[in-house]
């Protein structure tokens, strides 16, 4: 070997070894938390999605609390993370917002959900949309919307249980997804719905996977998806635009009147985009939830028995069996949503928060540099047996006399801060109504599926199928 190819490889080397070395040890003003950042560029993401088919905390987490404790560090496609899995962190940072830490998603969910979303919007616009939304789920809203979603579960239930088998995860999501559609663009029951729905189909796969953009990848199916889906929401914009309505009462009307304004914030895109999350998120999530919950009830049938006396019971108290459920019916419903605190806590939809450090900021002695992402880690939490005994038994009983008051530092199934889910009402009532309809009128057998897989979020790789049949009364 000549001479000076050895310096040439010894330099190489030298280089390649100071790159990993300074990849592996990150400057910072002070002592940065336990862990290993893995290799450059990669971090430590392979082993971050690697599935697993139970609903306890992902091995990846549970190793490293292990060996680090429950802050560390580590890194996701060539970003810096620091993992927070302890209640007193993970609630100082969700309240922080916009002052020592800020919302921050992965590049993944920008490009699926477009720049302009909720999540990434800041400041003044925010407020106002946020506002807006809360107006179109709030709670009087949500009161008038009751018998509305009473009506459409009553006759999607009446329809599954005409056929062999019904998939629960893909019926609910429909369901939801009529919902929604009908509550932001007012679109009668499957006329758009149905595109829509396989538009957003190949979603949930996508939005925390490897963000690789070429045809055949989960990310890449996701993105044609989103094209699909902005095309038709902006073609029933124009439509609508064309042909306004006497009495603006849904989204697409509000936001026709705001475009109008000279001095308005919003736009089309923004509108859009929001429309997408909106959409996206509310039949997504609910009908994850309501498929493990319905997962819950064939396993156990006392709390099956429990959930069905108090329904039961509400029928009994009524003067007629048959009027519509009220507001005040649904608000007796203690059991029913302990049961679906109990759901969320290990259903575990949200498998990380994120957010980005502004500063550098201080915690127990360690730096979080500025510009590095915080991962809050909810199933961390939900799954902790020094503060939910048993953490994998499923007791809606638990709930019982509110233990768990501080709520926003040991469950976070809805995030918590200034950022908690607008949802989480709507799609509590959702699933009390469904719940509700489902344990007074029928019964069911379950057929095939229902195991569990998670990458690391939720999925059911095999459907859940069950046949659903009139109760004899
Ligand atoms: C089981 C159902 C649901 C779960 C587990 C869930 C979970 C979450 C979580 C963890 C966050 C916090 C994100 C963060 O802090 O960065 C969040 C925010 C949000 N959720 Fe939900 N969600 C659910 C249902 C819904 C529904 C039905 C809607 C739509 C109506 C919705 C709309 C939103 C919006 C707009 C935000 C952003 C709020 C903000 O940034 O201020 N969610 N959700
Ligand atoms: C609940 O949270 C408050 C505020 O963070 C704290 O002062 C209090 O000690 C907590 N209570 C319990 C029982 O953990
Ligand atoms: C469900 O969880 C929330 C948030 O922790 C809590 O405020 C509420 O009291 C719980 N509901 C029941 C019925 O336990």
């Amino acid at each position: 070997m000549s001479w000076a190819l050895c310096i040439w490889v010894s330099l190489l080397v030298t280089s390649i070894t100071t790159w990993v070395y300074k990849w592996r040890n990150p400057k910072c003003s002070g002592k940065l938390p336990p862990g290993s950042m893995g290799l450059p560029l990669l971090g430590e993401t392979i082993a971050f999605f690697k599935p697993y088919s139970n609903l306890d905390i992902q091995p990846f987490i549970k190793e490293r609390i292990k060996k680090y404790g429950p802050i560390f560090k580590t890194s996701f496609v060539g970003i810096p993370v620091i993992v927070a899995t302890d209640p007193d962190f993970s609630y100082f940072v969700l309240n922080q917002e916009g002052q020592c830490f800020k919302n921050w998603y992965p590049d993944t969910f920008t490009k699926i959900f477009g720049n302009q979303n909720l999540a990434t919007l800041h400041g003044f616009v925010y407020k106002h949309l946020k506002h807006m939304i809360l107006s179109l789920f709030g709670h009087e809203s949500r009161k008038k919307m009751l018998p509305e979603i009473e009506e459409n579960v009553c006759k999607k239930l009446k329809l599954w249980s005409t056929q062999n088998s019904v998939e629960l995860k893909g019926s609910t999501a429909s369901l939801i997804l009529d919902l929604t559609t009908k509550k932001l663009m007012g679109l009668d029951q499957g006329k758009y719905s149905d595109k829509l729905r396989d538009c957003f189909a190949a979603f949930n796969d996508g939005l925390i996977s490897f963000p690789i953009n070429i045809p055949g990848t989960a990310y890449h199916k996701c993105l044609e998806g989103r094209e699909r889906a902005m095309k038709m929401l902006r073609d029933m914009l124009q439509e609508r635009r064309e042909n306004p309505r006497e009495n603006p009462s849904d989204f697409f009307d509000y936001v026709i009147e705001e475009l109008k304004k000279e001095d308005t914030l919003l736009t089309e895109e923004i509108a859009l985009d929001l429309m997408f999350v909106l959409i996206f998120t509310s039949f997504e999530t609910t009908s994850y939830s309501l498929t493990l919950a319905i997962k819950f009830l064939s396993d156990d049938p006392s709390i099956l028995k429990s959930l069905t006396e108090e329904h039961e019971a509400i029928l009994r108290n009524r003067e007629d069996a048959n009027s519509g459920l009220t507001w005040k019916e649904y608000k007796s419903m203690t059991y029913t949503l302990q049961f679906i605190n109990e759901t969320a806590r290990l259903a575990n939809l949200a498998i990380g928060i994120f957010r980005k450090a502004l500063v550098d900021t201080e915690y127990e002695g360690y730096i979080i540099p500025a510009g590095w992402t915080v991962m809050v880690c909810p199933p961390a939490i939900h799954l902790n047996p020094d503060i939910y005994e048993d953490p994998l038994v499923f007791d809606p009983s638990r709930w019982e006399g509110s233990k768990y008051t501080n709520a926003s530092k040991t469950f976070m199934a809805f995030g918590g801060g200034m950022r908690f889910c607008i949802g989480t009402d709507f799609s509590k009532l959702q699933m009390a109504v469904f719940l509700h309809s489902l344990v007074t009128k029928y019964k069911w057998e379950e057929i095939s599926g229902g195991n569990i897989r998670r990458t690391p979020g939720l999925h059911f790789p095999n459907g859940y199928h069950v046949k659903l049949k009139k109760k004899e009364i």
